[in-house]
């Protein structure tokens, strides 16, 4: 089932999700609705809370279906090392049509369970560091437009709030 994505605005991507403690059918399914939605948002990463669900759950495929071993889920990910900084456009599925520049680390490595509760690790560079990152700060409630500047960030919640009185957010 494709859920539709929580937009900006929305208190449930700002606050802290909630630790998964059950590895149920129930769960497996949300996983297949989450890399279901993901897909036809077009996105290459998506965080329980952005289809309004509170819960550290998220998958990522950074090769957009190309290669079947890059699906990842992560449930409770945590990063436990970050190496290097590397800088560049970020976007987000809750923010559409927006992207900045953003400085993050160029390596990291993340700890995890998958779906049946079994604890991994797994170390990524480049654009898969970066959906790690962003996509473990959704379960923390934090956005990507909070790495960037206060003078840009600014200037997308005014464009946003001109769209959300247009009606078009
Ligand atoms: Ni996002």
């Amino acid at each position: 089932m494709i859920h539709p994505i929580v937009k900006f605005g929305n208190p449930v991507l700002e606050k802290p999700a909630e630790k998964v403690t059950v590895f149920d059918e129930e769960l497996k399914k949300l996983i297949d609705d989450m890399f279901e939605s993901m897909y036809a948002a077009r996105g290459v990463g998506l965080a329980a809370p952005q289809i309004g669900i509170s819960r550290r759950i998220a998958v990522v495929d950074v090769t957009f279906k190309e290669d079947p071993e890059a699906k990842l889920v992560l449930i409770n990910p945590e990063i436990i090392h970050k190496e290097g900084r590397h800088s560049q456009s970020e976007g987000c599925l809750s923010i559409p049509d927006f992207r900045e520049n953003v400085s993050r680390a160029q390596v990291v490595t993340i700890r995890a369970q998958d779906l049946c509760g079994k604890i991994f690790e797994k170390t990524g560079d480049d654009l898969l560091a970066r959906a790690l990152q962003h996509e473990t700060d959704h379960l923390n409630g934090k956005l990507y437009i909070s790495h960037i500047s206060a003078l840009k960030r600014d200037l997308i919640k005014r464009k946003i709030r001109k769209l959300v009185k247009a009606g078009e957010w």
